[in-house]
């Protein structure tokens, strides 16, 4: 029976509503994006439940997200991977029109999303059995610290090892007393020698034409094992060696074919890529000869197999692609959905547009969201010592001044809070460490006076915000 399928893991049973509350404590408004991505991951945890041979047959509901840049596209992509902790990936779509990215290089996207997998399973089983390889490395260190007994050791020892000629029973009660002071910290700069793993040092030098991400593994890799591991004795602190011992025992219990098996079982259902900018792909108006076009066209053609299913080797194996789900988006300013070549629209079959941020959008993204601006500000200062506050009219006169640069010159949405906010409270995070007072309150009056002569100025605003 194919291991695969017995894999632990299941997909977290949020429901499309679950989700969209989730997804409301970072994302202000866009209630029917919100929809759309809770709906596609509702289904893929629907499909995990069909049984026979129907579910090989359920295809995700890619999405296209419309909208101008800075509303939350790749926002609400991020947090909706993280929810369903499932392997993540943004891509530019646009970075495979530049010169030397062709054909094969579009399935990089999939290795890379692997490779996110398997470093998100092994920090999982770390988790898992850190407190265990930290005993054993503790029981090591003690081996070290205080040798057994000559008359206990199977192996007679050579030369002299530090063996203080205890009987068993000494031995025992010695080490528990070593064991304690451990405990408490009192040895940790007492220097000891442990043998260390030397990294495989390889002299040799492999290119390829293709280049080693083309081949899809690596050679060091697959080599180290052969060359083997060299040891080599250490002096150190009792920290260092408690660190050294601790990384080999968790080397020593990781069980790498898991990780594997689990992280392609992951991609391969669960996986979500983000297809950022791939209005940049599109041909505007139909057009498809000379200039870029055509290769934009070519990255259109390229694309395809991946998001309609092929399988993609990567150096831990084969990942097919059938069910990983994929998230487009762009500003779609220029060229239309339906400037994409029709087999790549009928692959994205949902499309959700975005809604301009308004002031009172704004006023919200500076508060609510869990890492709100200014709980990031206030919390930066904090550390300082200094208490920031705001009132709820600063609040509304930086949204609105948000609003107006963005009106007046680019519309970059949210982002443009950011740069408001950085200007405002610049003064006060140069000052921070040498100011008197420790409270602070942001007035309307305050912002206004920090903020005027920029925004009035069209050349200084440019600049600046
Ligand atoms: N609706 C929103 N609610 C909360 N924060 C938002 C919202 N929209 C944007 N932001 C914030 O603005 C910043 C930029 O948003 P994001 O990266 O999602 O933009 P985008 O829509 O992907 O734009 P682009 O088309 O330029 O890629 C992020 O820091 C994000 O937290
Ligand atoms: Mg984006």
């Amino acid at each position: 029976m194919n291991k695969l399928s017995k894999s632990s893991f299941k997909i977290p049973e949020l429901t499309p509503a679950q989700i969209v509350g989730e997804l409301d404590r970072y994302i202000i408004g866009q209630s029917k994006a919100k929809r759309a991505v809770a709906i596609a991951l509702r289904n893929r945890w629907r499909r995990q439940q069909v049984t026979g041979s129907l579910k090989d047959e359920i295809y995700p509901n890619n999405i296209i997200l419309i909208g101008p840049t800075g509303v939350g596209k790749t926002e609400m992509a991020r947090r909706l991977a993280n929810l369903a902790h499932a392997p993540f990936i943004k891509v530019e779509a646009s970075k495979y029109t530049e010169v030397g990215y062709v054909g094969r290089d579009v399935e990089s996207m999939i290795r890379d999303l692997m490779d996110t997998a398997v470093a998100k399973i092994r920090a999982e089983q770390m988790r898992a059995i850190q407190s265990q390889a930290e005993q054993r490395a503790q029981e090591r260190l003690l081996d070290i610290l205080l040798p057994l007994p000559k008359s206990a050791r199977k192996k007679k020892p050579e030369g002299d090892d530090g063996d203080r000629g205890l009987t068993i029973e000494q031995h025992r009660t010695t080490r528990e007393k070593i064991r304690a002071e451990l405990g408490n910290g009192q040895l940790e700069d007492r220097t000891v020698e442990v043998e260390v793993e030397e990294e495989p040092y390889s002299t040799m030098q492999i290119f390829s034409p293709q280049g080693i991400e083309e081949m899809g593994f690596n050679l060091q890799e697959m080599l180290g094992p052969m060359i083997g591991k060299r040891k080599r004795r250490r002096q150190c602190t009792i920290g260092e060696a408690r660190d050294i011992l601790l990384s080999e025992e968790t080397d020593k219990m990781l069980d790498m074919d898991r990780i594997v098996r689990e992280a392609i079982f992951r991609t391969e259902s669960m996986g979500i890529v983000f297809l950022d900018e791939i209005d940049k792909i599109a041909a505007p108006g139909g057009q498809t000869e000379g200039g870029p076009d055509v290769s934009r066209e070519g990255v259109q053609r390229d694309i395809l197999p991946v998001v309609e299913g092929t399988t993609v080797t990567t150096k831990y194996g084969q990942v097919k692609t059938d069910h990983i789900l994929f998230i487009a988006a762009g500003a779609f300013t220029v060229a239309k959905p339906s400037d994409l070549i029709p087999e790549l629209q009928g692959r994205f079959p949902i499309r959700v547009e975005l809604e301009h941020l308004t002031t009172d959008d704004f006023v919200r993204i500076l508060t609510e969201p869990e890492n709100a601006l200014l709980k990031q500000y206030t919390a930066l200062l904090t550390t300082e010592g200094i208490e920031l506050s705001f009132t709820e009219d600063a609040i509304r006169e930086i949204a609105d001044i948000a609003s107006r640069v963005n009106e007046r010159m680019e519309n970059i949405g949210a982002r443009r809070l950011h740069t408001v906010m950085t200007t405002l409270l610049e003064d006060i995070l140069f000052d921070a460490p040498v100011m008197s007072k420790k409270k602070l309150a942001i007035t309307k009056p305050f912002v206004r006076k920090t903020l005027k002569d920029i925004v009035e100025d069209e050349d200084l605003s440019r600049f600046i915000l």
